[in-house]
C-alpha cells in the first residue's frame, strides 16, 4: 500500500519547490539566474573551449549523437564532449537512480546535450527524463517551432515558441492507491514554480524580440490549480507591460492553432498541457524529427534535447534523422555565446533540407543518417 497522501504533501511542503514567493522574488531581483536565454558564465565566448556533458541515450540516440559530434567538428566548434551513461543503477535502498558519474558531470559542466531515453511503461524505474529535470531543477522546457523553408507541410509561416513548466503539475509523480482498484494522481501547482516559468516566458519574449505571451490554462475547470497558474501569469504580465499578454483556454488554443498558427507567438503553460501542445506544434512544421528543445534550470544549468523518442523501429539501421538533436545543439551554442558557429551549422542544415537531394526517410528522402550528416559537413566546409 502506498504511503498516505499527507506524507507526500508534508514532504513537498518542506521541499524547496514550495519556498515562499517572497524569497523567490528576492533571488530574482538580485541575480540573473532566470535570465538564461544565454549562459550566465561571463567567461564564455566564441573561442573559449567548453566541456559539455553528452548523454547519447537509447535507440537511435547514439547514431544521432555521433552525427551531431561530426557536424560540430566540421564547424570547428570549441567543445569537449564528456559522454555519460544514464542507465539507472540500483541504490542501497533498492531504488533505481541516475548514476553518480552522470550527475557529477552535469553538475560540473552545467550544460548538456541529450539524446532520447527509453522509459518502461507502467513499471520499472521512474522516467529518467523526469529524474533529470528534478535533479537539476530544469524548470522551463523551451521549444521553438519555425517553418523550414523547402519542407512542405499544410502550414506556412509558423514561428512560435512553447514554454512548458517542467517540474510539477500532473508530472509531480504523486500517485497512490487509495484502495485496490482506485488510484489517485495529484496535480501540484505552486506559486513559486508558476511565477518562475511565467517570468522566464516574458524574459524570453523580450530577449528574442517577440511581441506576445499567451498563458494556456483550464482555470474554468481547475479553478484552484490552473487558477493559481493563471494569476501568477497575470501578475508577471503586469511587471512586463511592453510585452502583450493574453490568456486562453487550452481547448481554444488547440482549435485556433490548427486553424492559424500565426496567431501565436510565445505560449506558456503547465506541464501536461505543454507536453501535448508542444508535440502538436512540432507537427505543424514537419514532426518531431525537426524540433529542438532546451530545458532551462535555475542557476545556469541547461540540458538541450531532441523531443522525439528512441525510435526503436529504426534504431541501429542508419536511418534516423539527426536534425532535432542538431538544432538542439544549435540552441545550446547560442546559450553558450557561440551563436556564429550555431548559425553556420543551422544554415548548412536548412540548405540541405531546402535542396531536397539528401534527405532521410522521415523527410521523404532515401538517404542514410550518415549521408545526410556528410552533406551538412561538406556544406559547412565549403561555406
Ligand atoms: N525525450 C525522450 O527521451 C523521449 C521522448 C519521447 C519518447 N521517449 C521514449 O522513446 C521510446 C519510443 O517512443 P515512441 O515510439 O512513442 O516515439 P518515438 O519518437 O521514438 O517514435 C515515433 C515514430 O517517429 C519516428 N522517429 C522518431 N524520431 C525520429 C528521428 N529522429 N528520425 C526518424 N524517425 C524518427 C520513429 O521511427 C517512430 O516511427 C519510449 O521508450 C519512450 O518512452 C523518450
Amino acid at each position: 500500500m502506498s504511503p498516505p497522501v499527507t506524507n507526500y504533501l508534508g514532504r513537498l511542503l518542506h521541499s524547496s519547490l514550495c519556498r515562499p514567493l517572497a524569497q523567490y522574488k528576492r533571488t530574482f531581483a538580485t541575480t540573473s539566474h532566470l535570465n538564461q536565454a544565454s549562459d550566465s558564465s561571463s567567461s564564455a565566448t566564441e573561442n573559449t573551449t567548453r566541456t559539455v556533458t553528452l548523454i547519447p541515450g537509447d535507440g537511435i540516440g547514439p547514431e544521432i549523437s555521433h552525427s551531431v559530434q561530426k557536424i560540430f567538428e566540421a564547424a570547428g566548434v570549441p567543445l569537449n564532449w564528456e559522454s555519460v551513461d544514464v542507465t539507472p543503477v540500483k541504490a542501497a535502498n533498492g531504488k533505481f537512480q541516475i548514476p553518480r558519474k552522470a550527475i557529477e558531470s552535469v553538475t560540473r559542466n552545467r550544460i548538456g546535450l541529450k539524446g532520447p531515453l527509453a522509459t518502461p511503461v507502467g513499471k520499472g524505474h521512474q522516467s529518467l527524463n523526469l529524474a533529470l529535470r528534478k535533479q537539476f531543477n530544469l524548470f522551463a522546457n523551451v521549444r521553438p517551432c519555425k517553418t523550414l523553408e523547402g519542407y512542405q507541410t499544410p502550414y506556412s509561416n509558423v514561428d512560435l515558441v512553447t514554454i512548458r513548466e517542467n517540474t510539477e503539475g500532473e508530472y509531480s509523480g504523486i500517485e497512490h492507491t487509495i484502495v485496490p482498484g482506485v488510484v489517485q494522481s495529484i496535480k501540484l501547482i505552486t506559486e513559486h514554480a508558476s511565477s518562475r516559468v511565467a517570468e522566464y516566458a516574458f524574459l524570453y519574449a523580450k530577449q528574442h524580440k517577440r511581441e506576445k505571451v499567451t498563458a494556456v490554462h483550464k482555470a474554468n475547470i481547475m479553478r484552484l490549480s490552473d487558477g493559481l497558474f493563471l494569476r501568477c501569469c497575470r501578475d508577471t504580465a503586469e511587471r512586463h507591460p511592453e510585452v502583450k499578454f493574453e490568456e486562453m483556454y487550452l481547448d481554444t488554443v488547440c482549435l485556433k492553432m490548427v486553424q492559424d498558427p500565426t496567431l501565436f507567438d510565445v505560449l506558456v503553460m503547465p506541464n501536461l498541457y505543454g507536453d501535448i501542445l508542444s508535440d502538436l506544434c512540432a507537427g505543424l512544421i514537419g514532426g518531431l524529427g525537426l524540433t529542438p528543445s532546451g530545458n532551462i534550470g535555475e542557476g545556469g544549468a541547461a540540458i538541450f534535447e531532441a523531443v522525439h523518442g528512441t525510435a526503436p523501429d529504426i534504431a541501429g539501421q542508419d536511418k534516423a534523422n539527426p536534425t532535432a538533436l542538431l538544432l538542439s545543439g544549435v540552441m545550446m551554442l547560442r546559450h553558450l555565446h557561440m551563436a556564429d558557429k550555431g548559425e553556420k551549422i543551422e544554415k548548412a542544415c536548412f540548405d540541405t533540407i531546402k535542396d531536397g537531394k539528401v534527405l532521410t526517410g522521415d523527410l521523404g528522402g532515401k538517404s542514410k543518417c550518415s549521408e545526410y550528416t556528410a552533406e551538412i559537413c561538406a556544406r559547412i566546409k565549403n561555406s
